[in-house]
């Protein structure tokens, strides 16, 4: 029996389509259907931080929900461990395969290594060298730990290997995170988003996450500033992740007529928002990506990204504070150009996962 654990929204949308070939429900899938288990450590749990997805990807229902919440670092990641700890030693799973970066994969990882139970890891080898995210704390350490490396991006295997991993554990199989975009494109409704939150043909859309960007209430003051300058060049539509609500309304975010907040969006209702977007303002890792296959400008406000072939082979841009506002006039002006897309980033890397998986199992 193969265990997925996931706990926080990225998760569900890089397990879906793993999930799905391995139990044989998408073409190129493996023949033989493998027992599953889902694992839900309860890391996200509002409705619309969580069960929207499973409703949205056709996720199945998670066979437990170890229901941890939020906490410190150390509390969040140690609760989840205790927990899961009595769930392999009950279930021994065969492979444990946890996802991306997030303290939920980083808990899995370490229980199931020290329980001897192997561990594939779903986006394996991207760093963004800046030891101050907590996510490349649990990517690098992770990666140590895992038995199966899947790479999303040809230069994340460099990484691995100047780490010290083994080549034979290093899969290429491209962004599963792309499977799933390309899985429902037909089901993104740019319109009706628009007659949903009234907006006009041309509007940005902007979400804001990161600690460093939302957790210090000078930092996120500034940059609502800076938010009420696009405003006033383009409608932004910005759906608010709950780590940064309250700092980023305290700061006034919600004054300016041109800027409409929401509640997290669903993955379908999101990526339509997206996909009719003008530009897109964003510190999140996913939408990076999406972007850069939608063909959306994205202007990435942090320093450094984990995802470098998302500028090299999309349509993203690393951009400061100060600089953010005249990088979304200039990409107005601009508007979309064509990009190559990054390599494997074709719709098929869950198929890709499910064979490597199957052949591993079975020698
Ligand atoms: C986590 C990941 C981050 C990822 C992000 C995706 C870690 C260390 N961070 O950050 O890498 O980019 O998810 O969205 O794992 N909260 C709610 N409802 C929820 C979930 C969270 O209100 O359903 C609030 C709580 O106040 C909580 C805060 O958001 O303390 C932060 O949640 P947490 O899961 O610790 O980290 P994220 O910032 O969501
Ligand atoms: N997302 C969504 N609704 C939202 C914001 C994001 O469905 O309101 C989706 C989007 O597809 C994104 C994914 O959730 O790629 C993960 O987003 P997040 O920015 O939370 O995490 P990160 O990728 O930065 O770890």
């Amino acid at each position: 029996m193969i265990a997925h654990v996931l706990g926080a929204r990225p998760n569900f949308v890089k397990a879906a389509p793993v999930i799905a070939a391995l139990s044989g429900t998408r073409p190129g899938a493996v023949d033989a259907a493998r027992a599953q288990w889902v694992i839900h450590t309860g890391q996200h749990y509002d409705e619309r931080m969580s069960e929207v997805f499973f409703r949205d990807l056709g996720l199945p229902e998670p066979d437990v929900n170890l229901e941890v919440g939020s906490g410190s670092h150390a509390a969040q990641t140690a609760a989840i461990m205790v927990a899961l700890e009595k769930e392999f030693i009950e279930r021994s799973p065969e492979l444990v395969m946890v996802y991306g970066d997030v303290n939920s994969t980083i808990a899995a990882a370490l229980v199931a290594a020290k329980l001897r139970i192997p561990v594939a890891h779903v986006e394996a080898g991207l760093r963004s060298f800046d030891m101050t995210m907590p996510e490349e704390v649990n990517r690098r350490l992770v990666d140590q730990l895992s038995d199966l490396c899947f790479v999303t991006s040809p230069e994340a295997v460099g990484h691995l290997a100047a780490e010290g991993v083994a080549v034979e554990r290093i899969h290429f199989v491209g962004n599963p995170m792309i499977d799933t975009l390309l899985a429902h494109l037909d089901a993104f409704d740019t319109d009706a988003v628009r007659r949903a939150y009234d907006l006009p043909e041309r509007y940005a859309v902007a979400t804001l996450h990161r600690p460093a960007n939302v957790d210090d209430p000078e930092v996120a003051a500034g940059l609502v500033k800076r938010l009420h300058e696009i405003a006033e060049l383009v409608d932004v539509v910005m759906p608010v992740h709950p780590r940064g609500r309250k700092v980023l309304t305290d700061a006034g975010l919600d004054a300016h007529p041109r800027v409409r907040l929401l509640e997290p969006l669903g993955y379908v209702e999101f990526v339509a928002a997206v996909r009719g977007a003008a530009a897109v303002v964003t510190d999140s890792g996913g939408v990076q990506e999406e972007t850069t296959i939608l063909g959306v400008p994205c202007l990435t406000l942090r320093p450094n990204t984990e995802r470098p072939i998302t500028i090299t082979h999309g349509t993203n841009r690393l951009v400061t504070a100060d600089d953010v506002v005249p990088a979304v006039a200039e990409t107005l002006a601009a508007g979309r150009g064509d990009r190559e897309h990054p390599p494997l980033w074709d719709g098929h890397a869950g198929p890709r996962i499910a064979r490597v998986v199957e052949g591993w199992l079975g020698g």
